[in-house]
């Protein structure tokens, strides 16, 4: 098929503006108010089953691995179930224990990556249950497993995910809240995040209004050697999709850590020629991550915040609208995304064709 970039410069532009319209269908039909849930009809699970699941294993690549490491994050703090992600191809080739009480999710956007799919066949051989998370409709991984969800982000071209990224969190965050409310998430949690999940179209609109300012911020940054990425819990998934978006399209060495561990190496590359890029949201670590920018900016580090509210440690603050604190890295890592593209476009790069990558990789 061929689409047409609607008057954007490339099609990641065209993507990253498409988010409130994708959130927005993601959402769409699945609240039910009256108890304070959400439907997903495919998902193939009735109470009784879901209420017997012990652990929950989400198996994805790329992009699509960080959305699940997100989701797993949803599903602990919503649903308190176990929950974890792990690369598909790591996990296929160690022998995994695969267990009756454990429901595995497998996240796509294309639904054809080869690891991924081979993951679910593997799976389903020694008899597991297999959810998918994904985003083409009727494609092989979707058709493979025994139910799940489709993410409605609409076709993606740019080689690198924005916008499926996007919505894959925030179907996970639909999975979770069902999960939470067949479980023990109270009514009032339950009507706390559907408001939450509500708001979101709205402020990723309101995000998208930042980027002249991302833009300026790349300016400086275009050119650097290398970016570190940190965050904390809910915080640190976000940090590694933003440090790999910088990666795959500006070819600038990026990595990403947990804050918490800086003091346990990285702490020894911080110099003014190594910026870092720092996941600081309102929420109970608010100030364990102030800490971190202190030990930074005693180093002499350059630090970009996406905040909640201006740091006085950082040389830029992103302000980004505050949601229910589970739902913030949804929207946290938005303008990162917007960041990657500005800085791969000073540099005069192939953004939507960035060198060595391919869209979905359907061989080993
Ligand atoms: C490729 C792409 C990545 C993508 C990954 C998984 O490596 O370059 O951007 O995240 O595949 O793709 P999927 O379609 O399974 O989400």
């Amino acid at each position: 098929a061929s689409y047409d970039m609607g008057g954007h410069d490339t099609f990641m532009h065209k993507e990253i503006s498409e988010q409130p319209d994708a959130v927005d269908r993601v959402l769409r039909g699945r609240i039910d108010d009256r108890f304070s849930t959400v439907h997903l009809g495919g998902l193939n699970l009735d109470p009784r089953e879901a209420r017997t699941i012990r652990r929950i294993k989400i198996l994805g690549c790329g992009t699509s691995y960080h959305a699940g490491l997100i989701g797993a994050g949803l599903i602990e703090s919503m649903a308190r179930i176990p929950a974890d992600a792990e690369p598909a191809s790591e996990f296929r080739y160690r022998n995994p224990v695969v267990d009756p009480d454990t429901l595995y999710i497998a996240v796509s956007q294309s639904g054809e990556t080869y690891d991924v799919l081979a993951a679910v066949q593997e799976l389903k051989r020694k008899g597991a249950r297999v959810l998918g998370v994904v985003n083409v409709v009727g494609s092989a991984i979707a058709r493979e497993a025994d139910g799940g969800m489709y993410v409605h982000a609409g076709p993606e071209v740019c080689v690198v995910s924005t916008k499926c990224f996007t919505n894959t969190v925030t179907a996970f965050a639909l999975l979770a809240l069902h999960l939470g409310r067949v479980r023990d998430l109270s009514v009032t949690d339950g009507k706390r995040i559907i408001e939450g999940l509500r708001k979101l179209p709205a402020q990723i609109e309101e995000i998208l209004k930042t980027e002249e300012q991302i833009k300026e911020i790349a300016a400086e940054y275009a050119g650097a050697q290398s970016m570190m990425f940190i965050g904390r819990v809910r915080g640190y998934p976000v940090a590694l999709e933003a440090s790999l978006k910088l990666k795959e399209i500006s070819y600038i060495h990026a990595e990403a850590y947990p804050a918490s561990e800086l003091k346990h190496g990285p702490l020894a590359l911080i110099e003014p020629a190594l910026p870092t890029v720092a996941i600081v949201p309102d929420d109970d670590l608010l100030e364990k991550n102030r800490a971190a920018l202190e030990e930074i900016k005693a180093r002499s580090g350059r630090i970009l915040a996406v905040a909640h509210q201006e740091q006085a440690k950082a040389d830029h603050t992103i302000v980004v609208p505050k949601n229910e604190d589970e739902l913030d890295p949804i929207l946290m890592g938005i303008p990162l995304q917007l960041l990657a593209y500005h800085t791969a476009l000073a540099m005069g790069r192939d953004i939507d064709k960035p060198r060595n990558l391919a869209k979905s990789v359907t061989v080993e």
